[in-house]
């Protein structure tokens, strides 16, 4: 099995990398290096480049015969998607469908997609199932939404079968510190809470404790990086073993407020860690939890690393190592 990784440098592009290196899958990696680092790709061929280049990717797809295409290169950050839209669509969407076009031409037909819990918008009921309606409420959930409408139409159309993963709140590290979360600007909970602990960052900001939460924070579902790879090696196994296109939410199933999470960073790394209190940040919905039972049903996916603090941990064990 070959398979092809756009964005194989980034944050869960590179542990998904990691772990075929462990399954022994053959992979070649695709990255424009914008928002990855080149160390963090540990297995297979690198390739630098970028999917908005068409001849690029048909000399890719002349030279290799991918079974399955994997896309994780994208912007994510929301507050930016809203200030900049056109980045947003144009990368996320106007490049993909460039992907998307040259993987039909080729007759590469099997996609895993990266989607995202912000296509559902401010959430009608928790937890959220794949059956609750899709109503994103900025450019970056719009983009998502979008990749995920044209892959129905190139279903129906060219017969491509894909897998659209909405992940909820990515966070942890490579339990072995390999490798780790490297935004940068980063503006993920975690990561930033435990720069807080290790000195790097001066106080992490709560932004917002007024929402209509147990404790006015508000509530989403971590998800360890590894058990977001092993979804998507099975979402691989899914298309190669003939099944159809499906969309799946990956998390926990379970809520943590974020001062849930800092008292549990706290926990894990002994360490004070300073608090601002600071406005709510635009966009931000009050809860935020995934129903994943289709996921485990439908492609028997069990996270390993369910348990918050254990999370935490491996992220904390790759700032200390990467960082200081
Ligand atoms: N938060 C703080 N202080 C910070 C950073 C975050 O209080 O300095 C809070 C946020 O307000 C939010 C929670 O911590 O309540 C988590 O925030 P993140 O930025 O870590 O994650 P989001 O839930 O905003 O974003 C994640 C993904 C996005 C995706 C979104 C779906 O990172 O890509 O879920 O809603 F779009």
């Amino acid at each position: 099995m070959k398979i092809l990784v756009v964005g194989g440098a980034g944050y869960i592009g590179s542990h998904m990398v990691k772990r075929f290196g462990q399954l022994g899958v053959d992979v070649v990696t695709l990255d424009n290096l914008v928002g990855g680092y080149r160390d963090a790709v540990t297995h297979g061929e690198f390739v630098h480049g970028d999917i908005a280049d068409r001849t690029l990717l048909d000399r890719l797809f002349s030279e290799h015969r991918f079974d399955v295409v994997m896309h994780f290169a994208s912007y994510i950050e929301v507050g930016e998607s809203v200030r900049d839209p056109a980045k947003y669509y144009q990368n996320n969407v106007a490049n993909t469908l460039t992907l998307l076009e040259a993987m039909k031409d080729h007759g590469v037909l099997k996609f895993i997609f990266s989607s995202t819990a912000a296509t559902f918008g401010e959430p009608q009921y928790v937890p959220i199932d794949e059956a609750h309606p899709q109503s994103p409420i900025n450019p970056y959930g719009q983009s998502k939404l979008m990749i995920e409408k044209i892959l129905a139409d190139f279903d129906q159309a060219y017969g491509m079968k894909s897998v659209c993963l909405r992940y909820f709140n990515a966070a942890g590290a490579d339990p072995d510190g390999q490798i780790g979360e490297r935004h940068n600007p980063e503006t993920h909970l975690v990561p930033l809470i435990l720069q807080a602990a290790s000195g790097r960052r001066e106080a992490i900001s709560v932004f917002g404790r007024d929402y209509d939460t147990d404790d006015g924070t508000c509530v989403r579902d971590y998800i360890h990086v590894m058990d977001l790879a092993e979804a998507h090696w099975l979402g691989v196994q899914r298309l190669v073993d003939g099944g159809g296109s499906a969309s799946f939410n990956l998390g926990n199933g379970q809520g943590f407020s974020v001062q849930a999470v800092i008292d549990a960073a706290k926990r894990v790394t002994g360490r004070e860690i300073k608090l601002i209190d600071a406005p709510r940040r635009d966009g931000d919905p009050a809860r935020l939890v995934a129903d994943s039972t289709a996921a485990r049903q439908q492609l028997g996916w069990q996270p390993q690393y369910a348990d918050l603090d254990t999370i935490i941990k491996h992220a904390w064990d790759w700032e200390r190592k990467h960082f200081n």
